[in-house]
């Protein structure tokens, strides 16, 4: 059962809150380095749900104009396995032809949600798009993507918080752990 004390379900905390602002201040400098000569706005498009403590916290970081954008994609279930398809249930709501596109990610585990994403993506004629993925788990990678920005590679371990959930919940902590086995039992 979930505890109203969430932090009592976590085995391990793997990235606290300090090491997650201190890798997404480094971020958030590369991607203004990259970005500073730029002639075309920057298009911050934020992968919902998971991504948005990461997004909310890395645009503060770039310090240039950022035009913001969400879409929603899901693969997978309520559980911690993936389904191997992806959905759009909210597309872009703007025409990215031309602009730059940062995709800002979660996690990027089998790869399937970013692969077909990048597709998409270019399809809609950007000027450029780059990755930028908090977390990476490349043991588990089924199809190839290249990740721009990444900010942790992590073991094949199922996380939760920072955006990150088990069954919608955990999403809310402010560091990423490992949820303890008696918390999947039921
Ligand atoms: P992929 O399509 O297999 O790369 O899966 C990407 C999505 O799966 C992420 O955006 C997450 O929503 C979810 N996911 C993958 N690994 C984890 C995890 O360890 N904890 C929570 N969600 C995960
Ligand atoms: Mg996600």
């Amino acid at each position: 059962m979930v505890s109203k004390d969430m932090d009592q379900d976590i085995e391990k905390v793997v990235f606290t809150a300090d090491q997650l602002q201190k890798k997404i201040a480094e971020l958030g400098a590369q991607i203004t380095a990259d970005y500073k000569d730029a002639e075309e706005d920057i298009f911050c498009v934020g992968i919902l749900k998971g991504a948005v403590l990461f997004y909310t916290d890395l645009v503060r970081q770039i310090k240039l104009p950022v035009n913001f954008d969400f879409m929603i994609a899901s693969s997978y279930g309520n559980g911690t396995s993936t389904s191997g398809t992806v959905k759009i249930l909210k597309d872009l709501d703007y025409d990215i032809e031309g602009k730059h596109l940062i995709v800002i990610e979660d996690i990027i585990d089998s790869g399937t949600t970013m692969h077909y994403l990048k597709r998409y993506f270019q399809e809609r004629k950007p000027k450029t798009v780059r990755i930028c993925s908090l977390l990476s788990k490349p043991s588990r990678r089924t199809v190839d993507v290249d990740i721009d920005y990444c900010g942790f590679e992590v073991p094949d371990e199922f996380l939760v918080g920072y955006g990150l959930d088990y069954a919608e919940k955990y999403r809310n902590l402010p560091y990423i752990g490992v949820l303890k086995p008696e918390v999947y039992a039921d």
